[in-house]
């Protein structure tokens, strides 16, 4: 039943110029690209919210041989400094290098120290993942630590994007493809400490269930923080909309377009807009996402603004 929808809207994708072409390759090649000018834009975010959004899909569109079917992975190990990821896997962080880098640094800053606060002494044998992490934009300012021997995890479903990291940032890190399907392959307790920084606000299902997965991976005296769009967001936002314009992020634009206030989040609880993780955004109620996170955390903290705009979340397992 999916094959069949999946290949009518993938029909509807391809341009006359392209349709000879071998299918599995142009999917993947269409959707990273996100190109507006040769697909259906439409239709590529109505097949890729599809892929995305079923649960037995795992880390999606490795980066492949324009001729053929293989995978474009070759082994590499890092040299020296930190290299900085091509700017299609900065997830629209920063609009130079300089940007992207100093962005991270800050933001990794303030999770050390919110973790510290609440007891992570980041020594060697400790455990840390950035969850959802695309290039290693925060997980890269941990590099001390991992020189002292605290192992550092990041993943996410871009496949193209971690691919990247392993080839790149791996040692000192360590980089795996997830799924959409809320599991983690760690055993119970394994990590002291577990990011997710705008992961929440890039899906609309299952949350709770990821919220139960990330409790079940962090250890009872470990720390869980999670960044969201909520209230708190909410006038930062509307700033933004009004000094950028078009130029604003997307949830800015559409925060101004839909009017959305405090009010409006109270009684809806959670809102989305458009699909997939790359176009997806999902806006909280801070009642609603504390009541959610309960289910597996204690709140131990509510930041505003952590994470940009974005409120911190500074959790401990129940
Ligand atoms: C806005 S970016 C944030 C990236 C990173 N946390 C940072 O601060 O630079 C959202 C990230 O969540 C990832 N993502 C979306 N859905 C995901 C899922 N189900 N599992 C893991 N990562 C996911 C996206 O691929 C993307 O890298």
């Amino acid at each position: 039943m999916l094959d069949i929808k999946i290949k009518s809207i993938f029909n509807r994708i391809l341009n006359k110029n392209n349709r000879n072409q071998d299918k599995n390759l142009l999917i993947g090649k269409f959707i990273r690209n996100r190109s507006t000018r040769e697909v259906n834009k439409n239709a590529a975010i109505e097949l890729e919210a599809l892929l995305l959004h079923t649960d037995c899909i795992a880390g999606l569109y490795y980066p492949t041989v324009d001729e053929n079917q293989d995978y474009l992975v070759c082994d590499e190990s890092p040299k020296g400094k930190l290299p900085v990821p091509p700017q299609k896997f900065w997830h629209w962080y920063g609009l130079n290098e300089e940007s992207y880098l100093k962005g991270g640094k800050a933001l990794a800053q303030i999770y050390r120290e919110s973790a510290k606060k609440h007891g992570i002494s980041f020594q060697h044998g400790q455990k840390m993942l950035d969850f959802g992490c695309s290039g290693g934009r925060v997980l890269r300012w941990f590099e001390e630590e991992a020189s002292k021997g605290v192992e550092c995890w990041g993943c996410d479903i871009d496949a193209a994007a971690i691919d990247w990291t392993q080839k790149n940032l791996m040692p000192p890190f360590k980089f795996f493809v997830n799924s959409t399907a809320p599991h983690l392959p760690f055993r119970d307790d394994y990590f002291d400490f577990i990011y997710a920084g705008s992961f929440f606000t890039h899906i609309k299902d299952m949350a709770t269930m990821w919220l139960l997965e990330l409790a079940r991976c962090i250890n009872k005296d470990g720390v869980g923080i999670i960044t969201i769009v909520d209230e708190g967001s909410l006038e930062k936002l509307r700033n933004l909309s009004k000094k950028q314009g078009d130029n604003a992020p997307r949830g800015a634009q559409f925060i101004a377009e839909n009017n959305i206030t405090r009010e409006t989040l109270q009684n809806q609880g959670f809102i989305t807009r458009d699909s997939s993780p790359w176009w997806l955004g999902t806006l909280y109620s801070r009642d609603f996402f504390i009541r959610r996170a309960s289910v597996a955390f204690d709140v131990l903290e509510v930041r505003d603004n952590m994470n940009v705009y974005q409120s911190g979340y500074v959790l401990r397992p129940k």
